[in-house]
């Protein structure tokens, strides 16, 4: 498996349930729109839920079959976390699919409605948060799958418990390659945390490589974004290919939790899904159970049943 495969290999999902954060643009819409087609009622969880319904809408005029709703989600605000897995709790039985894909790169420093830095604050704890709020749905599933989206650049990346907020010492690119780090560190402790209590759901991680979205130039210092964009369009692959291993780590049957799923080309950069290594840092059970720890006490939530890995 892994060798060329496409979205037309994903199996039939008529009867599942899927959430992806971050829907409304990039590799989300793509994933929304490839698990939709696959026959999946599918969640757009969008901080701006007009740009989310207008998604839902073109996604709608190419798969008319699609099952789709949008549902606000900031992840850059516990609060609003909070209120949206109370509403989608209260509105469902079960989710068989949750894919934390939504992030923010590299932005001059920032925080998020709680005060986090924006990038540790979004792409790491406001995931951690939902993720744990939405733990007993996921285990009311069949073998309910959770996919965190790190980076490649998770590799420079290093988790400063000392200065987590860049507080001290404030680097872009190096606070993005921490939260990619940390989602990888989630992924697998929570993987551990799953398996030790005998859990039917499963935690992946996955990431797109290099591919053309609007990350490199979102929130960005307004003098680099020509160049990110430059970059896009000489080096990076389309959003439909970066978005394969994120689609595959949520649908391929018999994949084992805990794998990373990245792109088969040279540095990962592009191609087909097929599983890579992390790096030794993101494999540190040591780091991700501080982490872990941490990450309930910023936030506030609590993953009752998962005290121990
Ligand atoms: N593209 C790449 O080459 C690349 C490489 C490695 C990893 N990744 C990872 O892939 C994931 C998706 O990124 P992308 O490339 O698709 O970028 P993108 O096109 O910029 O999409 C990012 C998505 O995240 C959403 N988002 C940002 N802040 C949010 C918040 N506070 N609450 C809720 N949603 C929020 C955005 O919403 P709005 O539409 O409202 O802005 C957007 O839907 C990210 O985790 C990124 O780190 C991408």
């Amino acid at each position: 498996m892994g060798a060329k495969w496409e979205t037309d290999q994903i199996p039939d999902q008529t009867g599942r349930t899927g959430l992806v954060t971050g829907a409304s643009s990039g590799l989300g819409l793509v994933v929304a729109r490839e698990l939709a087609r696959a026959g999946m009622e599918v969640t757009l969880a969008c901080r701006d839920t007009g740009k989310g319904q207008a998604v839902a809408e073109s996604i709608t005029s190419v798969v008319p079959t699609a099952r789709l709703s949008v549902e606000e989600l900031d992840l850059a605000n516990i609060t609003s976390v909070r209120r949206f897995a109370d509403r989608f709790s209260a509105a469902r039985d079960r989710l068989d699919l949750l894919v934390n894909n939504a992030g923010v790169m590299a932005p001059p420093r920032r925080v998020t409605a709680d005060g986090f830095e924006l990038q540790f604050g979004t792409n790491h704890l406001g995931h951690f948060a939902l993720t744990g709020l939405l733990c007993d749905l996921l285990e009311s599933a069949d073998k309910a799958r959770v996919v965190s989206v790190s980076s490649t650049l998770h590799k420079v990346g290093r988790i400063d418990f000392e200065d987590l907020q860049g507080e001290r010492r404030y680097r872009r690119v190096r606070a993005y390659a921490q939260s990619k780090l940390a989602n990888l560190l989630f992924a697998f402790e929570l993987e551990r945390r799953l398996r030790a209590r005998g859990s039917t759901t499963f935690s992946l991680a996955a990431h797109p490589g290099f591919a053309a979205t609007s990350l490199q130039t979102a929130v960005t210092p307004r003098l680099v974004r020509p160049v990110m964009a430059m970059g896009n369009r000489l080096a990076a692959q389309s959003a439909d290919m970066g978005a394969l291993p994120l689609l595959y780590a949520g649908t391929v049957p018999g994949l084992a939790g805990g794998v990373f799923i990245g792109p088969d080309g040279r540095g990962e950069k592009r191609g087909y899904p097929t599983v890579v290594m992390p790096s030794r840092a993101a494999q540190d059970e040591e780091t991700a159970r501080r982490l872990w720890e941490v990450s309930e006490e910023l936030t506030g939530v609590q993953y009752r049943r998962f005290a121990t890995a």
